[in-house]
């Protein structure tokens, strides 16, 4: 097992990552007070929740469950107070600890009831997906989508501990291990060029869900997001790197209509057309963005998306929050392995970016 800090002075707080980790010893230390809250859905509960469930009773903890429909279209407010139905009903009080088994719409749900549930109890991450693993678990971001924007209320609630379980992994479909691998790809791209040598040389582990190399490729990610989370917790800068690919990424998943594509996949193609154009802007090389795509497929995620007319995308893209002051935004290539964000870029350039990586 591998351990890795996120530095938020008073709020630091453990990711433990590693296969079949014990969470009767590894929560231990991390509950307060007697009440657990699990959180999770209707997919992820028959798997695991029993296991979590039996750990926590061993420590003498009360522990009451809230489990949710599947999928991201409950992530909002009706489901949202589900969870505190259940916090009332079981009559928890202040010191209780709320407790995320899931992917990402779990863990954000549960993280907004925790900061909100008596104007915050505690919390406590188990994620269950690789991209929870890598990224929504770290760094804080809780929240819920509304009929009129995706992620529009929460709050930031730092999570007591997060345990991120490999052989958890091995029941999460295809599809979602590479929509994962996508957000792997990105803590490369964007800072970490020994990281895309060595994905370079794993992906097909990874793929066959080597759990040793997923365990390596997990904490390798946070830590490039935790310290960059440490740095600067609310955006107001370098955190902004993290939206490599998403600029993009977002007209894709929205002209497509939320759940056609899934996020890692936009975000893949995303990539891709910031890649292409930083090569146009004469950044990073033609072998560079070959590199870029290469792994990318190697990832078995998409490296173009259906045609969509360009001043669909564009209108997409402009509503995309990176917009300041009216000012579109990117992150994009200085280099492999080193992104920036800028308003310096050609807008004919990007056009070509994005019409040629379309099928
Ligand atoms: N807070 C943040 O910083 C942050 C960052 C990125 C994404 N997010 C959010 O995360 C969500 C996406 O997360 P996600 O990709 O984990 O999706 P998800 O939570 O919908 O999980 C994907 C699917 O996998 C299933 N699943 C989960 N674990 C499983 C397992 N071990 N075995 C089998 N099936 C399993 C889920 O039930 C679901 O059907 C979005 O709502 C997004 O907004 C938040
Ligand atoms: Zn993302």
């Amino acid at each position: 097992m591998q351990t890795l800090h996120v530095e938020l002075g008073e709020r630091r707080y453990p990711i433990f990552i590693g296969s079949d980790l014990n969470p009767q010893q590894l929560l231990e230390p991390y509950i307060h007070g007697k009440q657990v809250m699990i959180v999770s859905n209707d997919t992820v509960a028959p798997l695991y929740l029993e296991h979590y469930k039996t750990a926590l009773e061993k420590l003498g903890k009360t522990v009451a469950t809230c489990i949710l429909p599947d999928g991201e279209k409950f992530k909002d407010i009706q489901h949202l107070n589900l969870i505190f139905d259940a916090l009332l009903e079981a009559g928890f009080n202040r010191d209780c600890t709320v407790l995320a088994l899931g992917g990402g719409v779990i863990g954000d749900m549960a993280g907004f009831a925790s900061a909100c549930f008596q104007r915050g109890v505690y919390f406590i991450q188990v994620p269950t997906t690789l991209l929870s693993q890598v990224d929504s678990s770290v760094g804080g971001k809780t929240g819920i989508n509304h009929s009129l924007g995706k992620n529009m209320i929460g709050a930031f609630q730092q999570p007591q501990v997060v345990l991120a379980d490999m052989s958890q992994l091995s029941t999460l479909p295809d599809r979602e291990l590479s929509a994962g691998l996508a957000e792997v790809i990105k803590y490369a791209l964007l800072g970490d060029e020994d990281f895309l040598v060595w994905l370079e040389a794993n992906m097909e582990g990874l793929i066959a869900r080597d759990e040793q190399l997923l365990a390596e490729a997990v904490y390798r990610s946070c830590a490039h997001k935790a310290r960059i989370v440490a740095n600067d917790e609310k955006e107001q800068g370098e955190r902004a790197l993290l939206n490599l690919g998403h600029t993009f990424g977002h007209a894709i998943e929205s002209y497509l209509g939320y759940g056609e594509w899934l996020h890692g996949e936009a975000v893949a193609t995303g990539m891709v057309m910031a890649a292409d154009l930083s090569q146009r802007m004469g950044w990073i090389s033609e072998a560079d963005l070959a590199r870029t795509k290469k792994i990318i497929s190697r990832a078995k995620l998409p490296i173009v998306c259906p045609k969509i007319p360009l001043d669909d995308f564009l209108g997409y893209m402009a509503h995309d929050k990176k917009v300041l002051n009216g000012q579109l935004r990117l992150v994009l290539l200085e280099q492999l392995g080193q992104a920036i964000i800028t308003r310096d870029f050609d807008v004919e350039l990007m056009k070509q970016a994005i019409l040629v990586n379309q099928a």
